[in-house]
């Protein structure tokens, strides 16, 4: 990938958290001049660990997006602003509708009024999410597949996704989309049991803990190693054309929950014990999902280069090199 956001002014909202400290670092090495948004509230992702490798060389703005009126002065003079600040929490949207709402939403159309105000010219790149596809009609989901979000968090995605396309279709803005697929690497964030499945897996690994698996675990997911997510962003800045459109962010080798624990048990020694589907999960569970990335391949040549068992292994040694940090 070439080094176009060399000298470029770049804002990332969430930018303490797992995607955004990973894009971070990159973009730091390829010279650009880097200012991390991000409210630090401690049930998310965030932890100052995830950028001590690179802290002199960041501005840091310790502000929450709920607040409108530093928006409006923190979005003028960067070039590219990428928009990954976010409840992340499918459960926790469920118990707590309004605080997805406000971040998820309402946030978000702080940052591009501020935008459409302050920043006209800004490149907005939003981490949308495969959730709002719901339960899949067929696989591997494309994005003509229809939307019934399952949970508030999906709901809400899709309307700020819709807000990004909006803003786009009628101000201007350059605003993109990208729906993530389920994303793994160093710095995610294993301290919370209430985020995705290969969380809770990998923090019981490193602890030398059972790992439990819901029903017969051969429900299918696919993941992406967060660097080729990093890859993806910055191939979605890059382009030319950018109109609003989302695209699915996908892999295109499933696995089941249960090949993917066989992967784990190559890299560590765990018992695992196969236990009912707890109810409030079942609730908001979306059975098999992969998605086509097809479209974003084809527009601007993005393909995942980490396959499973390389990926997971580089998780696990990041972990275990940094458990001073974590
Ligand atoms: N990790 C995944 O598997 C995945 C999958 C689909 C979509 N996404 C999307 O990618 C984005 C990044 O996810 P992540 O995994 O890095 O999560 P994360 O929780 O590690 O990072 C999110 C960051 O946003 C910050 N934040 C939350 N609310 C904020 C607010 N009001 N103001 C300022 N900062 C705030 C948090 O402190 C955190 O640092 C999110 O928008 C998420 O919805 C992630």
């Amino acid at each position: 990938m070439s080094e176009f956001l060399s000298d470029k002014r770049v804002l990332i909202t969430g930018g303490v958290g797992f995607i955004g400290s990973n894009l971070a670092e990159r973009l730091v090495l390829q010279g650009a001049k880097v200012t991390l948004l991000d409210s630090m509230l401690p049930e998310y992702g965030a932890v100052l660990g995830n950028i001590e490798a690179f802290r002199n060389k960041v501005d840091v703005n310790f502000s929450d997006l709920r607040d409108a009126h530093s928006l409006k002065h923190l979005v003028q003079e960067h070039d590219y602003i990428f928009c990954l600040a976010g409840q992340v929490s499918h459960i926790d949207s469920m118990t707590d509708p309004l605080t997805d709402l406000a971040i998820n939403c309402a946030s978000q159309l702080n940052l591009l009024e501020a935008c459409r105000h302050n920043n006209p010219n800004a490149r907005l790149i939003f981490t949308s999410t495969r959730q709002l596809y719901g339960k899949p009609q067929y696989l591997p989901v494309d994005e003509k597949h229809p939307k019934v979000p399952v949970d508030i968090n999906g709901i809400n995605k899709l309307a700020a996704e819709s807000y990004y396309y909006l803003y786009a279709q009628v101000h201007g803005l350059k605003t993109i989309s990208l729906r993530l697929t389920n994303t793994y690497g160093p710095r995610m964030d294993l301290r919370s049991g209430r985020k995705g499945f290969l969380n809770t897996f990998l923090a019981r690994v490193l602890r030398g803990e059972k790992i439990q698996l819901f029903g017969d675990g051969e429900q299918k997911r696919d993941l992406n190693y967060v660097d080729d997510v990093v890859d993806a962003l910055l191939s979605a800045a890059q382009g030319e054309d950018l109109k609003g459109q989302a695209y699915n962010l996908a892999h295109p080798t499933p696995y089941s929950l249960k090949e993917i624990v066989e992967h784990l048990q190559q890299c560590a020694d765990f018992e695992v014990e196969y236990i009912p589907f707890p109810e409030e999960k079942k609730a908001i569970d979306i059975g098999d999902y992969y998605g086509d990335a097809g479209l974003f391949q084809q527009r601007c040549g993005w393909q995942p280069k980490v396959d499973l068992e390389a990926g997971l292994n580089k998780t696990i040694d990041f972990f275990r090199a940094h458990t001073d940090l974590y």
